[in-house]
């Protein structure tokens, strides 16, 4: 089985064509960074745009790349949520169409469970079930995985997910956007323990989190403590030292609360490299084990929704005639694969 897989839900345009035997046969990305950094963020129209003119472009750079035509492909699958509507559309309107074309079938895919499978591109895969610590620019979840579809969240964020509160303190700090990685970066020359920053709802029982309180105060602080290059490092890493350690404080409780060994670790932040020697450091003590997915393939990509559209594929769960985009879908709708095989 080969699937066609299409990635349109934020500022990333991914494409990839993965076969069940030989594994991914080839992937493209574009990203829209440049196209947003004059604006701080990303503008929701330029993205949609920006998608319409790349997708089909590089779909057919895919094709040719895993030198494939049409006629190889058994599945076309594409993000239908959550993310931004209009880019999701876009999206959800090429690959429907494409399948309606090309007489395949269509298959929607939801952008989170397309992170959560992405360790499984990788040739050390985690077996099932596991805790899954989903950190992307939209949401920070904790789920337990007893299967593909079998999810349960066992917290989220209330407020600013983990790559949001990264971007928004980065602003702060004068850092271009995306500042996730800006931040990371600057807080290499940081001086630790010069600041000490909250670490957000760990005091109480639970398993949710608040990170919009760290960015208020960082910008507290860059007030009373001016901004100058040293001071910036050291609020970059206080913050970080704050997310990382918040994380790790969430999964250890969530590990011990669930009986799990196995981590799963994925969306943007999970890049970051202090958060996993964090969280190596804390696997080791619990014995346990956690599982990324390569570094390209924690921030938005085509070849994890084409996996996860195969998954969905083989368990016969494919799209009528509809064009779906749904930019609120929660992850627990989603049927389990096990199930319906
Ligand atoms: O998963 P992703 O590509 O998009 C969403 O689905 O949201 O995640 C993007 C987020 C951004 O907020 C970005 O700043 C953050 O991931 N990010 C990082 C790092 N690399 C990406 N945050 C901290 N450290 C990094 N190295
Ligand atoms: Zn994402």
């Amino acid at each position: 089985m080969r699937i066609l897989g299409i990635e349109t839900s934020c500022d990333e345009t991914g494409i990839a064509i993965y076969d069940e035997q030989l594994g991914l046969l080839s992937h493209q990305l574009y990203s829209q960074v440049e196209l947003h950094a004059d604006y701080g963020g990303v503008v929701p129209e330029l993205a949609s745009r920006d998608h319409v003119r790349k997708t089909i472009p590089l779909i057919k750079e895919a094709l040719a790349a895993a030198h494939c035509t049409k006629d190889d492909i058994d599945g076309i699958a594409f993000t239908a949520g959550p993310g931004l509507v209009g880019a999701l559309l876009v999206g959800s309107c090429i690959g429907r169409s494409l399948a309606f074309a090309w007489n395949k079938p269509a298959i929607a895919v939801h952008h989170m469970e397309g992170h959560l499978l992405a360790p499984m591109l990788e040739e050390n895969r985690p077996e099932f079930p596991f805790l899954a610590l989903l950190v992307s620019g939209g949401h920070t979840l904790l789920v337990e995985v007893d299967d593909i579809g079998e999810y349960k969240v066992l917290g989220e964020s209330i407020d600013d997910a983990a790559g949001e509160a990264f971007d928004k303190t980065a602003k702060l700090l004068g850092l271009d956007y995306p500042g996730g990685p800006r931040l990371a970066k600057l807080a290499e020359n940081g001086v630790a323990g010069r600041f000490v920053f909250p670490r957000p709802m760990t005091t109480k029982p639970g398993l949710d989190f608040s990170f919009s309180g760290l960015k208020t105060f960082a910008a507290n602080t860059i007030r009373s403590e001016g901004n100058d290059a040293q001071t910036q490092a050291d609020i970059a890493l206080a913050f970080q030292d704050a997310v990382i350690d918040t994380v790790a404080i969430k999964c250890k409780r969530a590990l011990k609360q669930t009986g799990l060994k196995r981590l799963v670790v994925a969306g943007g932040v999970s890049a970051n490299q202090s958060l996993r020697a964090q969280l190596a450091i804390l696997m080791q003590s619990l014995g346990g084990q956690v599982f990324y997915p390569r570094n390209e393939f924690c921030t938005d990509n085509g070849a994890m929704i084409a996996y996860a559209g195969m998954q969905r594929l083989k368990a016969g769960h494919f799209q009528d005639l509809a064009i779906e985009a749904k930019p609120r879908w929660p992850l627990e709708q989603l049927l389990s694969v096990k199930d319906s095989l």
